[in-house]
């Protein structure tokens, strides 16, 4: 079986080195020796040695080439990628990618055009890196009605949050080494802001409820507005803040979200460090399950691309309705779901504000919230410190819609004894 391997970054040099040094396990598995035909690259990479290979310095090569049977394509972006990707399928070859903005963007376009040209397009190493979460969601928890996941699904910002709780390390500073690292985007506001998760949950949510691809409704927020005083208060109040994509059906709809999250610290997934990535999911048969494993990386994401190859080369004689379909529903049977704002979504809150030490704050403050018919569940008020009038003041609410709390701190904010803006992070109990 031959593969052409498009994009020679770091994780198309991962994958050669990869499927080079276990080329013995990897076509044992395949029931085939799987052979490397041709790489198209602009560039070399000095983190691998391509002297040996048939390299062309033109991708497009490769997705018209006769003896490619299976194109994996790595260079990333949504522009020529999906040239490549189409050319690719009209050229009757399957298709391997990591690329989630691809999926997530143009997913629903690409597999109708797979499909009907009778070829697979695989992308497990587009979401969470090296863990198998899209073989888990779509085939091993195929008996279960999927009620809802969360996920650390960037490496990169889990890495800077690691690094500023644990260190007190500077947001730029982490950020350029997870640059070095190659765990983070061409762009890396795609990492901070919470788009490169967007597009991996997005992915994970169809999966899991059957629905087609709807990256213009999903809730995004970043990291960059945590501060670090922040990661200091949740920590007090037994939680660890970490950046979650959350995906819920309910009666009502489907919750789309990625936002900073505040985690009670005995769960496991609020212990998941560094670059590491992990998705929880609870089905209704199994109850919660979670994977755990490198979220980025050259040879964690390799890992997964292979072992893509070799499902693709397993598939290859079968019909297509005999298939696992692109996103686990046959996509005759996808619904598409109404998609909740956030403004009607339900969760805790942490609210941080900077009030005045003076009688009567606290009072006017917990009566906003007692008229929104919003519970305080835990509150921090430090003295202040020598010579200061103002104190940080944290509070933990009970569940609320959440136009119902932004309508109090709107309240909270015009108060008198309120100064400046109302920081508020969702929490969530994930039990
Ligand atoms: N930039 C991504 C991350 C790479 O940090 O998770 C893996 O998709």
């Amino acid at each position: 079986m031959r593969v052409g391997l498009c994009g020679l970054g770091t994780v198309g040099s991962g994958t050669v080195n990869v499927l080079r040094r276990n080329m013995r396990e990897i076509s044992a598995r395949a029931g085939t020796d799987i052979i490397i035909e041709q790489i198209g690259a602009r560039r070399d990479n000095p983190a691998c040695d391509t002297s040996a290979e048939n390299v062309t310095r033109d991708i497009f090569d490769v997705a018209r080439n006769p003896s490619v049977d299976v194109v994996i394509e790595l260079i990333g972006g949504t522009t020529i990628a999906k040239e490549l990707v189409e050319t690719a399928i009209e050229n009757g070859k399957h298709v391997v990618t990591a690329n989630k903005a691809l999926i997530a963007e143009f997913g629903n376009e690409l597999f109708a055009k797979a499909e009907a040209k009778g070829v697979n397009i695989a992308y497990e190493a587009a979401v969470a890196g090296g863990i198998p979460i899209i073989k888990a969601l779509r085939e091993g928890l195929g008996a279960n009605k999927i009620e809802w996941l969360a996920g650390i699904i960037n490496g990169t910002g889990n890495f800077i949050l690691t690094e500023m709780k644990d260190k007190g390390r500077d947001f730029a500073d982490v950020l350029k080494e997870a640059q070095e690292l190659g765990y983070a985007e061409a762009d890396p506001t795609f990492d901070v802001e919470g788009i490169d998760a967007a597009h991996k949950l997005v992915i994970l949510a169809s999966i899991a409820f059957g629905m087609p691809l709807q990256f213009d409704k999903i809730f995004t927020e970043g990291i960059s507005t945590i501060e670090p005083q922040d990661v200091t208060f949740a920590e007090e109040l037994g939680y660890r803040i970490k950046h979650l994509g959350i995906a819920r059906q309910s009666d009502s709809g489907i919750e789309l979200r990625v936002h900073p999250t505040l985690i009670p610290e005995k769960r496991l997934i609020a212990n998941v460090d560094g670059v590491m990535n992990a998705v929880l999911v609870k089905g209704d048969a199994v109850g919660p399950t979670l994977y755990y494993g490198p979220g980025a990386g050259a040879e964690p994401t390799a890992s997964a691309v292979v072992a893509d190859v070799v499902d693709v080369v397993r598939s290859f004689s079968a019909a297509q309705e005999t298939k696992v379909a692109h996103l686990g529903f046959a996509s005759s049977s996808l619904q598409d779901y109404p998609v909740l704002p956030i403004e009607e979504i339900e969760t805790a809150y942490y609210l941080r504000m900077t009030a005045e030490d003076r009688p009567g704050t606290l009072n006017q403050v917990t009566q906003v919230l007692s008229d929104s018919g919003i519970s305080i569940e835990a509150v921090i008020q430090k003295e202040p410190a020598a010579g200061e009038s103002a104190v940080p003041l944290i509070l933990l609410t009970s569940r609320a819609q959440e136009k119902q709390l932004l309508a109090a701190v709107e309240s909270i904010e015009a108060l008198e004894a309120i100064q400046g803006k109302i920081a508020h992070i969702r929490v969530e109990a994930l039990g």
